[in-house]
């Protein structure tokens, strides 16, 4: 029995020293007094407005798309276009024009031509679609010019930036929301309402990912800022589409939140050849890594695994994955639902032996069970988004939802801390990853407000 005592204590000895070198190990990050006089942004909400006048900032490949879907939006009126390329600007225009309604203020032909669309009175929403160096400069001006920001993804790329745009937000008591369109796919919001009415148990576990060859692309980004980016930058330099959904789910900043982020990366591989094949010489250096896999730990005992590679010819790939302690939900390569025996009780359902916690469901199965869990956002508007489209409709519910919020005066789905949290895997895999996979401390950029709400919600009128 003594024996026995010993090496319990010799154990939980060994455990608390192994805690101790880890948390000296992990890396501190700073968190900024909030100013005096200044408030955090949760579950803020501006005064309603009739009409949202947006003005769009950037339309080279992406920014056409978001100026047609407005069009599409009730409430939204196009009135202000901005790009350094004049005939872009003019395209655009047209765009509006050509749907019969009033032709948009137009600024083009420098790189600081914003500022007047900022300034301009006719304009309520800045909608920044530039390349990421310009997202945060563009964003803070709107704010400072009393103007809502709706930024495209990567947000910030920096923590200095995603303290001055939380900062700025709050100080300007302006929305300062990301564009994460990913969080409006058709399996994501689906998995989410799942999630939320309890169908996978306790979440554990999450995955997401940015896998996208781009090799078609490279060449067509404006004065090749995606690919310079990559060159000067080590790290997951897009980690919003595979962490964004994830955190809705894990209640994040509502319940739950991240606390260490630790990171590896591959050798640039694919990344210089490209370079060297569109610049015509070897790149002097080249920071990111083909692949990088981000792994963060959240307080409730949850682990989320991130990935990113632009570089290599994989098919397209998001992961998208949730690991409950009741179900499972898959989304690529084949969308799937694996759940408990006995979790799902529908007539509809065949018997046990096609509902094992081994296998994915059977078509029908998924079709009786979306019967019941179909997300409500996609009974309202799914098939009208998927008639307008943009990545299969999810483009257009999250546009449709930022102005019917903004226009019913409600919280937004999306608000600054979770762009800082999403955005917060670029500088921090960086920090780690040059301190030899360290791990990061994930700063509370509520600054205190993490608990604050309990759970993730999609906000309504009250009835
Ligand atoms: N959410 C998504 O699914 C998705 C998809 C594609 C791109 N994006 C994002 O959209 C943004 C734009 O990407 P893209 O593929 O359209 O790049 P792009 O290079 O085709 O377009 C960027 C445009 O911004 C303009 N621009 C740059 N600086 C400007 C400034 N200071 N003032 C005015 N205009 C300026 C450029 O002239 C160009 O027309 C990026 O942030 C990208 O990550 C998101």
């Amino acid at each position: 029995m003594k024996k026995l005592l010993l090496t319990l204590a010799a154990c939980a000895l060994s455990v608390a020293g192994t805690l101790a070198a880890d948390n000296t190990r992990t890396i501190k990050t700073d968190v900024p007094a909030r100013p005096a006089g200044q408030q955090d942004m949760i579950e803020f909400a501006a005064a309603p407005m009739e009409t949202v006048r947006v003005g769009v900032v950037g339309l080279g490949m992406r920014g056409p798309g978001a100026v047609e879907r407005m069009l599409e939006i009730p409430g939204a009126e196009v009135t202000a276009l901005c790009d350094i390329e004049p005939t872009r600007v003019e395209k655009a225009a047209k765009m509006v024009t050509d749907a019969g309604k009033k032709k948009p203020a137009m600024y083009s032909g420098g790189p600081e031509e914003y500022k007047k669309l900022c300034e301009d009175p006719n304009v309520d929403l800045v909608y920044v679609v530039t390349d990421w160096d310009d997202h945060v400069p563009v964003a803070l001006y709107a704010m400072e010019h009393g103007k809502h920001a709706a930024i495209e993804v990567p947000a910030a790329h920096t923590l200095e930036q995603i303290w001055d745009l939380i900062n700025t937000s709050e100080r300007t008591r302006k929305h300062c929301m990301m564009l994460e369109n990913c969080c409006y796919d058709f399996f994501e919001l689906n998995t989410l309402y799942m999630a939320q009415q309890g169908l996978l148990g306790d979440i554990l576990h999450g995955e997401g990912a940015y896998i996208h060859n781009l090799e078609p692309f490279w060449r067509h980004y404006h004065d090749n800022w995606r690919l310079d980016f990559n060159r000067r930058t080590r790290g997951d330099v897009y980690a919003t589409h595979g962490l964004g959904p994830v955190a809705q789910v894990m209640d994040i900043h509502r319940g739950d939140n991240f606390t260490t982020l630790v990171a590896m990366d591959t050798k640039a591989a694919t990344g210089p050849e490209i370079w060297e094949k569109q610049e015509g010489e070897k790149p002097a250096s080249f920071a990111n890594g083909d692949h990088t896999m981000s792994m963060l730990r959240t307080k409730n005992g949850r682990t989320v695994l991130v990935e990113h590679d632009v570089m290599n010819p994989r098919p397209y790939s998001r992961m998208y994955q949730i690991t409950g302690t009741k179900g499972f939900a898959n989304k690529y390569p084949t969308e799937g639902y694996a759940f408990e025996k006995g979790q799902i009780s529908s007539s509809e359902m065949p018997d046990h032996e096609n509902l094992s916690g081994h296998e994915f469901m059977t078509d029908a199965q998924v079709e009786a069970l979306l019967k019941d869990y179909t997300h409500p956002l996609i009974t309202e508007i799914g098939e009208k988004a998927k008639e307008v489209g943009g990545h299969g409709g999810m483009d257009y519910i999250m546009d449709y939802r930022l102005i019917y919020c903004l226009r019913n005066g409600l919280p937004l789905d999306m608000d600054v801390y979770d762009l800082a949290e999403w955005c917060a895997v670029a500088p921090l895999s960086k920090i780690s990853l040059e301190n030899g996979s360290a791990p990061v401390e994930f700063p509370d950029f509520t600054r205190g407000g993490l608990d604050k709400v309990k759970g993730y919600k999609h906000h309504y009128p009250a009835k």
